[in-house]
């Protein structure tokens, strides 16, 4: 497998499982090291182990990510730890689905918190680095109901589409410091996000998928390794949908 992120540092959250896990894993068979960031600490040992098996180091720290203090605190630490962030993969998310007439307050706040506040978040804390090296490829993981909607998702669908505004916006904002920003927009991917869903819901969603299977973690990493790579280096500002063509 080719390394061209070789002798690279990737900070990725949520990367204990899932989506995260995969990207992480990922970015480390291309080479990169791997700072890895979750809110459950305990979890993201396997994904280290597993990074170290392949050769790479790996290093947790555990941090809300929508908590400015232990954010800063985290990216300081690497900082330490590693020396420079080539890559910052924003992966942490949350669903707390409910139609809108019936959403508490506590459900919408926390969901556009950890969402969309937490890509701020770990995206400020990086620039300096990143301005400083005068390089650097941010991924943000958004996804298609930022793009579409869905009913009795509006909480998401609205953090997801701040997610995207967000990535366009800092694109637009670093590139003159050779700093990249872009989004994938995952369709409906098998992790424990979906593993969750009422089976008529999950059989509704593969009707409308063209390529007629949910997608893999792995499906939406190997995008994002292409564009945290310098394969991607003349692409800026943009969201790939990875969703087996159910948005077009
Ligand atoms: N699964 C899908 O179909 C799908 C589709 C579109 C987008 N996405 C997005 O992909 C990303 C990963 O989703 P997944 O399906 O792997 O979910 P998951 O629940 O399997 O994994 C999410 C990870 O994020 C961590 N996390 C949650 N809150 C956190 C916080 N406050 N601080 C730090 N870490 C936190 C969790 O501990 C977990 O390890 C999310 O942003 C999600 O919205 C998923």
């Amino acid at each position: 497998m080719e390394q061209n992120l070789q002798g690279k540092v990737a900070l990725v959250t949520g990367a204990a499982r899932g989506i995260g896990q995969a990207i992480a894993l990922r970015l480390a068979q291309a080479g990169a090291e791997l700072a890895l960031c979750d809110v459950q600490a305990d979890w993201l040992t396997e994904t280290a182990a597993q990074g170290a098996a392949l050769g790479r180091r790996a290093a947790c720290y555990a941090a809300d990510v929508s908590d400015g203090a232990a954010v800063q605190a985290a990216v300081d630490a690497v900082l330490k730890d590693f020396g420079r962030i080539d890559i910052l993969v924003n992966n942490a998310g949350i669903t707390r689905d409910g139609l809108l007439a019936r959403m508490s307050e506590s459900d919408w706040d926390r969901v556009i918190e950890v969402n969309l506040k937490g890509t701020f978040l770990f995206t400020r804390a990086v620039t300096r680095p990143m301005m400083k090296q005068r390089a650097g490829a941010i991924v943000n993981v958004a996804s298609i109901i930022g793009l579409i909607g869905n009913a009795g998702q509006c909480n998401y669908a609205a953090s997801k589409a701040g997610v995207i505004a967000l990535t366009k916006s800092v694109a637009k904002e670093l590139a003159k410091r050779n700093i990249r920003a872009n989004a994938v927009a995952p369709g409906f991917i098998s992790t424990h996000m979906t593993d969750q869903l009422p089976e008529e819901v999950r059989q509704a969603m593969l009707a409308a998928i063209p390529l007629a299977r949910f997608g893999s973690a792995q499906d939406v990493a190997e995008v994002v390794h292409f564009l945290a790579s310098d394969a991607a280096a003349y692409v800026t500002g943009q969201v790939v949908s990875v969703c087996g063509g159910m948005v077009m």
